[in-house]
């Protein structure tokens, strides 16, 4: 398989998850054991995009690098790139094969089985580290992550890029029609379908882009909460009514019905991104 290409951001992200790493586990050294969960491991090499062809080492090799070490460590990726991340790592850390395992598959439906497995060690740190490339993990994995500590301990310390800016393009939201399954993906990574508001009332210019973005900023990840976008009381009273009558059509309608309201409802190009 060919190298993937990377740009300079991404180099930067694996350099501070390599700090970090080596922060947590020299924090976490009176603890003795440590576990790394890399729930979108990648494929054996990449390099750079700078013109040097640089090979750029990913997150398995970082934490396989890590000092002091990491005990535990499991690389989820696709059965697609899999083995050929297992050979690579076996071929270069022989000494660490017994700390590590390459589990094949959706990463969604292998955590639990993983999780499980690693029951006797649900008191040690643990560090789950989400690379995903636009929305893939669901929130049930989190949650289920989340759970697996006992309790009375510290939760698994989770990082998960959420690449907000790449999201508009996805839904294609400044055409007439977003894309359901994108939409769809997002309600399953937000673990809600509440985000939906928001997107109709940018679409129909009765909240900015930017302050879409400031309230899914501290609401997106918490499941059932209400961005209190239509509680402006800088809203004029038209708009103020149409934004109720929108939020109880996109509380109780099916998917579908609210796709078709948004459609006759929009108006104008106010739909500015939010990213
Ligand atoms: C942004 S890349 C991760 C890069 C990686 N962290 C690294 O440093 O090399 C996302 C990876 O997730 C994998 N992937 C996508 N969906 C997945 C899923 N549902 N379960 C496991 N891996 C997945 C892709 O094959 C891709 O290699």
């Amino acid at each position: 398989m060919a190298p993937r290409s990377w740009g300079w951001w991404t180099e930067q992200k694996l350099d501070i998850l390599g700090d970090y790493l080596a922060a947590f586990t020299t924090a976490c050294k009176r603890a003795g054991q440590t576990v790394y969960l890399d729930l979108f491991a990648g494929q054996p090499d990449n390099v750079s995009r700078d013109g040097a062809e640089r090979v750029i080492r990913g997150s398995a090799r970082r934490a396989l690098d890590t000092q002091p070490p990491l005990s535990v460590l499991r690389f989820f990726e696709l059965d697609s790139n899999a083995k050929g991340l297992r050979i690579a790592l076996t071929g270069e850390y022989p000494g660490r094969v017994a700390d590590f395992e390459v589990v094949p598959g959706n990463c969604n439906l292998t955590v639990p089985a993983v999780l499980a497995g690693l029951a006797d060690l649900n008191w040690a740190p643990t560090f789950a580290f989400l690379d995903q490339q636009s929305t893939e993990v669901r929130w049930a994995t989190i949650e289920q992550l989340a759970r697996h500590k006992r309790p009375g301990t510290t939760k698994t310390e989770l990082w998960l890029l959420c690449a907000s800016g790449l999201l508009p393009r996805g839904l294609r939201m400044r055409t007439e029609e977003i894309d359901t399954s994108v939409a769809e993906q997002m309600t399953k990574m937000f673990g809600t379908d509440i985000w939906l508001e928001g997107l109709t009332a940018v679409r129909q210019n009765l909240l900015t882009g930017t302050q879409f973005r400031r309230t899914h900023e501290s609401h997106a990840l918490a499941p059932r909460a209400r961005p209190r976008i239509y509680d402006d009381p800088g809203l004029p009273g038209h708009q103020y009514q149409r934004a109720r009558d929108l939020r109880h059509d996109l509380r109780h309608r099916p998917l579908g019905r609210r796709e078709n309201h948004d459609r006759a409802l929009l108006q104008g190009d106010g739909a500015d991104s939010f990213a």
